[in-house]
């Protein structure tokens, strides 16, 4: 070997190490979250091939079929097709959405009476089929309701809720895209806290403080700015209307008193098979967020969230164990002695807790104002309120302890400077 051929190899090493240096260990990327969007699917499709008309003739119109009772006699005679002609994530993640959307609606066009025992296998064989090709459960979820129903009227408009629409709809009508269109921009308002999340890691992985500084700084002005995007609530949905008309469509058949023995997916298994509705605790930003900050939930909360992890997008499930096991950020922290880094901590987790408080607000409202409004109002041509549910969410948990216990535990975090 001539000295020249040495020369270039401790040069490419040299080239490598710096690009390992520069590159960060702890990647957005890698879990498929984007820089722009964080957990929503950025610029969903609108619309599958010709092939699958009969699904969304159905979908596109769930609001009229399921209050003109129409809905089921529809899908029982939908042909049955096949999967395999659907391309990519996109195409696939818009057939769950139909498709989970139609169940919903078949299973409570009629409110609490008379529940189907079994959703049929036109239904049932196509939803399963595409849940397990994404590894989601085959029910609507918070990423189908959320993450990939959404589009802009103006393509090349702003995010905001004026430019914004939903691609499947279910009764609720104007309350309901502003219930999915707020959580979205509540999921928008988390990016740059994502992004936050990705630098801190890898500041405690390459050690800066500075960097890390910046980052809760940046975090917690995320937090702050997905409470302000949850305000946006009460100016787009009435509590009547979501306690009457819109709960009961994303309320699941597991701990659901309306369908105890949970339902029978035709041609799939002879058992009922019983999956929780869907809700934002689904979201896996507050679950990264946990995870970061070292906030441990009780042994209760923490299997119910937990349990929500499976309702998840895997690559997204995936994240949440990532940031699980990096090396944890508090004992970082409170080994470096930073009053400045102790300070930016605490910001986090205050404003984090004080989120949740406002969401316990929202929940008050929409839960408990909702059912005295909707209890005197009565809207007629829907359904009616969900009896089972009166006291509990759409997840099936004991609503306001969980909530509160989830707040104090955040708010246990905190830590003490004179520890
Ligand atoms: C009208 C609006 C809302 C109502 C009535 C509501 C209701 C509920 C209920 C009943 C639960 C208990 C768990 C369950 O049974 O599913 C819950 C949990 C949760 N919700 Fe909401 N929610 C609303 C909006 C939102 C929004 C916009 C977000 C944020 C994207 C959100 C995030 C969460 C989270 C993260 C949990 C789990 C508990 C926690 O980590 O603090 N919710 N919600």
């Amino acid at each position: 070997m001539d000295t020249s051929d040495v020369t270039s190899t401790v040069g490419d090493l040299e080239a490598q190490n710096m690009k390992l240096k520069k590159s960060p260990p702890f990647s957005l990327e890698r879990f498929h979250i984007s820089e722009d969007y964080g957990f929503l699917l950025p610029d969903p499709l609108k619309e599958l091939s010709d092939y699958y008309m009969p699904w969304m003739e159905i979908a596109y119109n769930l609001p009229v079929m399921i209050e003109s009772h129409q809905l089921r006699v529809r899908v029982d005679v939908m042909p049955l097709l096949s999967c395999h002609l659907l391309k990519g994530h996109k195409e696939q993640y818009l057939a769950h959405l139909l498709l989970s959307s139609i169940t919903m609606g078949y299973v409570w066009q009629e409110g609490e009476n008379n529940i189907p025992k079994v959703l049929p296998r036109n239904l049932a064989l196509p939803l399963v089929e595409v849940s397990r090709t994404l590894g989601l459960p085959p029910i609507l979820v918070h990423s189908d309701l959320v993450l990939a129903n959404w589009k802009k009227k103006d393509p090349d408009g702003p995010l905001e809720i004026r430019n914004l629409d939903t691609i499947v709809s279910l009764p609720g009508g104007e309350s309901l895209k502003g219930f999915i269109l707020v959580t979205l921009l509540v999921e928008k308002a988390a990016v740059p806290g994502i992004k936050a999340l990705a630098q801190a890691i890898n500041a405690v992985l390459q050690p800066s403080d500075d960097d890390l500084l910046q980052a809760l700084k940046q975090l917690k002005t995320s937090i702050a700015e997905m409470t302000k995007a949850l305000r946006q609530m009460h100016d787009y949905v009435d509590p009547a209307i979501f306690y009457a008309a819109i709960r009961i469509f994303l309320s699941g058949w597991k701990d659901n008193p309306a369908i105890p023995e949970g339902l029978i997916y035709e041609g799939v298994s002879e058992e009922p098979l019983k999956y929780s509705g869907g809700s934002a605790a689904q979201s896996t930003v507050f679950h990264a967020f946990d995870e970061l900050l070292g906030v441990c939930h009780s042994k209760e909360s923490t299997t119910f969230l937990h349990r929500m992890r499976e309702y998840m997008p895997p690559s997204h499930r995936a994240f949440i164990e990532e940031v699980h096991s990096a090396p944890s950020l508090r004992e970082y922290i409170l080994s470096s002695g930073s009053c400045l880094l102790c300070e930016a901590y605490n910001q986090c987790v205050a404003t984090l807790a004080e989120l949740r408080s406002y969401h316990i607000s929202i929940v008050a409202k929409y839960i408990l104002t909702g059912a005295a409004k909707a209890k005197d109002g009565g809207l007629g041509h829907l359904p009616g309120p969900p009896q089972a549910l009166a006291e509990r969410g759409t997840g099936g948990t004991t609503v306001f302890c969980f909530l509160r216990s989830v707040r104090d535990t955040t708010l246990g975090r905190i830590i003490d400077p004179s520890d």
